[in-house]
This record gives C-alpha cells, structure tokens and sequence, in this order.
C-alpha cells in the first residue's frame, strides 16, 4: 500500500518523514468518522459531496477567483470539518478528449495551512488516477509537486485544452502583472505520487 493510500485511509495528514512522529502526534478516527490530530486540534475528513452543496462550492470557488466553469457538484469532494461544515473542495474534471483534470482546489481561509488541500487533493489522485493534469498560478507549482506533478513546459506535448489555457491567460496577462504565469501540471503515476 503506498503512502498516501495510508493516509486516505485514516483520513488525516501523515508525518512526512519517516522518522517516528512525536508522542503527542496521535491521530484517531472517532465514531463519526472524523480523524482528528491531537497534536493540531484539527478535525475534519473528505466525503463525496451533494448537489444541495453546489451553491456553498460556487461561492468558494468564484471567492478564490479560480475557473469557475465545469462545476458539476456530482464531480466534487468537500472536506467538512466537525461542527463547522464543509471547509474544501476539489473535483477531477474530464475533459472531451478524455484527458482529467484536478481542478478546483479551494479551501476557505482560516484553514488553510492545516492540510486540508493534502488530504483532498490525495483522496482525487486516489480515486481519479493518473494521469492528472491541471493549470495553476506559477506559485503554486512547488505545492503540486508535492503531490508528485511536474511542470509541463509550453514546447512538450500537452493536450489542446491545457495549451489553449496557457495562450488565454497569456492574452489576459493578469498573473503577469502579479510577477507569476500560468503553469501547466501533470501527474503520469509513475512518480511516488504524494507523500
Ligand atoms: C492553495 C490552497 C488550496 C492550499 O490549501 P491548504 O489547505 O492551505 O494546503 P495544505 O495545508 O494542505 O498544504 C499542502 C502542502 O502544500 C504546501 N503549500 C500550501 N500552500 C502552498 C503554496 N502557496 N505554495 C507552495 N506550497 C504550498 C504546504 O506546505 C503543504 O506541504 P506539506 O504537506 O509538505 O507541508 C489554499 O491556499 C487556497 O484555497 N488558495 C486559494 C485557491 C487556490 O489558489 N487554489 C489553487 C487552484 S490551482
């Protein structure tokens, strides 16, 4: 079982090294199916979401400024937190020429920093599969690296759809204006895929 499978199961963030965690670090799925980390007092897992969801999605969604086309709640995982209601989402988007695309990460601000996008984006990776592909702010490549993408460079081969986002954001030049541009990611699953 690879690591990040590990870490779908118990639903929480693991340590990231292999050394032992420290004695406090205890995580546990209670009854309610929440995993919780003593350690951080963070609660909350990933779960498919609902179509009485989508609205709360969109809201996210358009407040991150991110694409806010293709948001089909049937598509989403939300991450939910005890008492306080859904805290992320994310979906895996197929696209017309059967390529996938992780798409739609967002998590609302006074989470973030906790692992709430690790666990959401391993449980897409888990359930999509590779390979994933995705667009993001040049700032955010070392995050998806993390999780075992690469960037893709505007010459190598790339599906139409992901080399048509990188000549409209190109046109646009809003994150250029912000000193970044827009990074085209892939996950082929030959890597270690996230930690
Ligand atoms: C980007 C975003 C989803 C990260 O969510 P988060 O819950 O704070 O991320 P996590 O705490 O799960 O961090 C996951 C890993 O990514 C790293 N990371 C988080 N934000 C990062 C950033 N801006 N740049 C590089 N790495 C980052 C973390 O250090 C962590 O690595 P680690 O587990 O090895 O320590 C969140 O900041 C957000 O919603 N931003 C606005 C919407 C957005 O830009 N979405 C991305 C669309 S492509």
């Amino acid at each position: 079982m690879r690591a990040f499978e590990v870490a779908i199961e118990i639903e929480a963030p693991m340590p990231r090294d292999s050394s032992p965690p420290p004695a406090d670090f205890i995580r546990r799925r209670s009854a309610s199916g929440f995993s919780q980390s003593a350690a951080e007092g963070h609660s909350f897992r990933v779960r498919r979401a609902s179509e009485s969801e989508l609205p709360f999605i969109k809201d996210m969604v358009r407040a991150a400024r991110i694409n806010p086309t293709g948001l089909d709640w049937q598509r989403f995982r939300v991450a939910v937190a005890e008492g306080e209601g859904i805290i992320g989402c994310g979906q895996v988007k197929p696209h017309r020429d059967g390529t996938q695309e992780l798409a739609s990460i967002v998590v609302v601000r006074n989470w973030r920093g906790r692992g709430v996008a690790r666990l959401l984006i391993e449980r897409l990776m888990l359930d999509a599969g590779a390979p994933l592909w995705l667009t993001c702010r040049s700032g955010l490549v070392g995050l998806y690296q993390r999780f075992g993408f690469r960037e893709v460079g505007p010459e190598e081969d790339q599906p139409a759809y992901f080399r048509r986002m990188r000549r409209l954001a190109g046109v646009f030049e809003m994150l250029a204006k912000r000193g970044e541009y827009l990074a085209v990611m892939t996950w082929d699953g030959t890597h270690p895929g996230p930690s």
